[in-house]
């Protein structure tokens, strides 16, 4: 298998790209952090992402990731470069809910069950009650938890909650769901289990996501494509493109593809 092939039909991400069909597209972002002295996170970042790919973001701690995060979700404005969004700029898609988002910890609404948790954003976006509870039960079937509706987070173990943060996000039918590192506070078995599922429930919704990760079997398993960052300014080392068939069965992680992709990963990220 080649590392760093042509670009398959469905997914494509290019370091720049003059094509419209971006989700996502930065061009020379550089992203300084005000203070003394200031500090320059990121400097000359192009990623393009094309609709309905998955794409990961792995690099050292501290490279930049979460703040590329922020820049994409109309969080933070660049200091230098431009970001688009559908088209548009990040504030514009966070204003007309295009995004959904995950993070490490789930932060759910401790006083609300799982089922208004997952409500919560279509009441801020004005879905009528049957909507919101037609949608929420969907989901928490989509997400293994149907029957689980009524209980409150604190009676959830951890993997369950972060189902219920995917659920939560997928609520309001985001185009592009932003993952920071949703699964690293989870044992190595949940991780995994939660893999699967979240390929199954993608498969199934086709948003665009964009996947932080520290996991390198994580990211090849998950990804069309797994963008490597530098701990220098942010800077993409690496786009390496994952033609592992699709569905991805969880087998897929020891077959020799995979094997040969996750090892590439690992010297691209020691180097
Ligand atoms: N609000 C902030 N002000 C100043 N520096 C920050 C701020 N947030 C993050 N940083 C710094 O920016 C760098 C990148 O942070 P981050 O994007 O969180 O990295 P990652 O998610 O890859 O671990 C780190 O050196 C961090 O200390
Ligand atoms: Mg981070």
């Amino acid at each position: 298998m080649q590392l760093t092939s042509s670009l398959p039909e469905r997914i494509a991400v290019e370091p720049t790209s003059e094509k419209t069909t971006a989700v996502v597209e930065l061009r020379d972002v550089g992203l300084c952090y005000a203070g003394r002295p200031p500090v320059q996170v990121l400097e000359g970042v192009n990623l393009s992402v094309r609709r309905g790919s998955f794409v990961s973001l792995i690099g050292p701690s501290g490279c930049g990731k979460s703040t590329l995060l922020r820049i994409v979700a109309g969080i933070l404005p660049v200091t230098s470069g431009s970001v688009l969004v559908e088209g548009g700029s990040p504030l514009q898609a966070q204003r007309a809910h295009r995004f959904g988002f995950v993070f490490q910890d789930a932060a759910l609404l401790p006083w609300r069950s799982v089922q208004e948790n997952v409500e919560l954003l279509g009441e801020l976006v004005g879905l009528t009650p049957d909507e919101r509870r037609d949608r929420s039960s969907a989901l928490l079937s989509l997400v293994g938890l149907a029957g689980r509706e009524h209980l409150r987070p604190s009676q959830l173990s951890g993997g369950m909650r972060q189902r219920v943060a995917i659920a939560r996000a997928l609520a309001i039918n985001p185009s592009i769901l932003l993952m920071d590192e949703p699964f690293s506070a989870v044992d190595e078995f949940q991780r995994e289990l939660l893999n699967t599922e979240l390929l199954r429930i993608w498969n199934d919704q086709r948003n665009s996501v964009l996947f932080v990760t520290h996991n390198i079997e994580e990211a090849v398993y998950l990804s069309d494509w797994v963008c490597v960052m530098s701990p220098n300014r942010g800077r993409i080392v690496e786009l390496i493109p994952v033609e592992l068939e699709r569905p991805r069965a969880s087998e897929v992680r020891v077959s020799p593809e995979f094997l040969a992709l996750r090892s590439h990963l690992r010297e691209v990220l020691v180097r």
